[in-house]
């Protein structure tokens, strides 16, 4: 038997917990303006038979300059595998965020976004695959295991969108997204392409014109072996470390190549961990931070029944920003390249691949590492290309590289989480680069097909 001391103890702390557990419970939930309420947001189904269904959420254009049908759509996916589009929503580039620049004590609250990216595009937030965020996986065997599976369902979903208002089709559409996307959004761009091939000359199911990826996860077999050489020469290890971290890589490397995809996996996150552990850093995402991004106000905000009414999710689903349960359903998903559907998109739409400057896990060196060897016509003049020092409002925003329908960017001081650290310059980034217009302006010849250097 324990002591009565100890017994006593418990009762205190027990009685803490409940105190506790009212105060919170007590507290008003955060402002969720009128304003702040999307356009549209709910379900789309993926599988009639099942009932399994993606959570999206629409905010239309806040300034419609042309007719409507003309007006750009974005399709925003998060990474993870296994994060929900409302941490990018909420935290990165939707039209509200929470404000994570708040001190412990505030309370939270959702606050305007000026460098939203829904100012003159549509913007549309899939919670992807099915299981994560507010999508319903009708039973854990349909969660996809694989890029083909993810595919399916989005462009599923995709149609079911363009379904709810005529001039949706019409719209000139972007895939873009960050992180794990890095194989999301190649995945369905492909089938997009693939899918509108075998529709009559002339017709496309959808009007996909281009794919964005920040920080993005792509091929990993070539990812996964610059960590030593980055972290080496930005001065965060030393040579002993250096060595150490590259027998972890060609770990990675080999189970790779031996497509034994779980110990692959399970080698990447030796490789991470290490890294972790020599740099004691923060956070790998952004090696000048000094304590991780805040994403757990996004779980609290979306904790909030209120909230979940206001954005059409259903009420009696618990909210997690990152399920590590889908997450595991695709660990053998993690170290399988999806270079080849970047290839075949960069010959019938625009490709931008941008990165966040201080990013260790998907940063510039680890994406340069896996460009430079697509097999596309055009990645000779790429590489030649001039790296354009970008300017916004006056000060070094990053660099800019671009050959035809390819284009590279550097933000200079951003993270991974590219459009939260740096809201402006992601917003400048992706109108001009949809529009063609600033740095991405094509100084001859056709759309993103220039056949000249520039
Ligand atoms: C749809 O759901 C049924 C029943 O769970 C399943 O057998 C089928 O494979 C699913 N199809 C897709 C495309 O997920
Ligand atoms: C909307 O766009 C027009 C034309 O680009 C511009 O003059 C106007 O200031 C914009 N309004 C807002 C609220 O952004
Ligand atoms: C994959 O690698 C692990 C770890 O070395 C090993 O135990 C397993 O047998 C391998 N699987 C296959 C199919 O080769």
């Amino acid at each position: 038997m324990e002591s009565s001391a100890r017994n006593h103890l418990n009762l205190l702390f027990l009685l803490l917990l409940f105190f506790l557990r009212r105060v919170a419970a007590a507290s008003s939930p955060p402002l969720f303006p009128k304003q702040a309420h999307p356009t549209k947001s709910g379900y789309l189904p993926v599988n009639s038979t099942s009932g399994s269904a993606i959570f999206y959420t629409f905010y239309e254009a806040q300034n419609l300059t042309t007719d409507v049908s003309k007006v750009p759509l974005l399709i925003w996916l998060q990474g993870g595998p296994g994060c929900s589009s409302m941490l990018a929503n909420f935290y990165e580039l939707g039209p509200w965020r929470v404000n994570f620049n708040k001190h412990p004590s505030d309370p939270l609250a959702l606050e305007p976004n000026s460098a939203t990216w829904n100012r003159i595009f549509g913007l549309i937030f899939l919670d992807n695959p099915i299981g994560t965020g507010f999508s319903i996986a009708a039973n854990s065997a349909e969660i996809p295991r694989d890029q083909h599976s993810v595919a399916i369902h989005l462009f599923a979903a995709i149609t079911k969108f363009i379904e709810l208002d005529p001039a949706f089709k019409t719209r000139p559409m972007y895939i873009t997204g960050e992180s794990y996307a890095g194989k999301y959004v190649p995945a369905i761009g492909h089938y997009i392409l693939k899918r509108n091939a075998e529709l009559p000359a002339g017709s496309k199911g959808v009007n996909l014109q281009g794919v964005a990826i920040g920080d993005g996860l792509t091929d990993p077999i070539i990812q996964v072996n610059t960590h030593a050489v980055d972290a080496f020469y930005s001065g965060l290890i030393n040579e002993k470390q250096r060595r150490q971290l590259e027998k972890l890589q060609l770990e990675a490397v080999g189970f790779t190549a031996a497509m034994n995809w779980s110990a692959a996996a399970d080698a990447r996150n030796r490789v991470l961990d290490t890294l972790q552990d020599m740099t004691g850093l923060a956070t790998l995402y952004d090696y000048t931070k000094n304590e991780p991004y805040k994403m757990s106000l996004v779980d609290e905000l979306l904790s909030y029944e209120a909230v979940k009414v206001a954005l059409g999710a259903k009420v009696e689903a618990p909210f997690e920003s990152c399920s590590d349960f889908v997450g595991g359903i695709l660990h053998e998903d993690v170290m399988k390249s999806v270079k080849y559907m970047v290839e075949y998109l960069l010959k019938e739409s625009k490709v931008l691949l941008y990165q966040g400057q201080y990013d260790l896990r998907d940063g510039i060196v680890s994406t340069e590492a896996w460009m430079k060897t697509m097999k596309w016509e055009g990645i000779g003049k790429f590489m030649a290309a001039d790296r354009k020092v970008w300017k916004v409002r006056g000060e070094v925003a990053g660099y800019v590289q671009k050959w035809g329908s390819l284009s590279h960017v550097v933000v200079s001081g951003a993270g991974h989480l590219l459009p939260a650290d740096q809201p402006l310059r992601a917003q400048v980034m992706i109108e001009d680069w949809v529009l063609d217009k600033g740095v991405f302006k094509p100084c001859c010849g056709l759309r993103g097909r220039a056949s000249c250097t520039c």
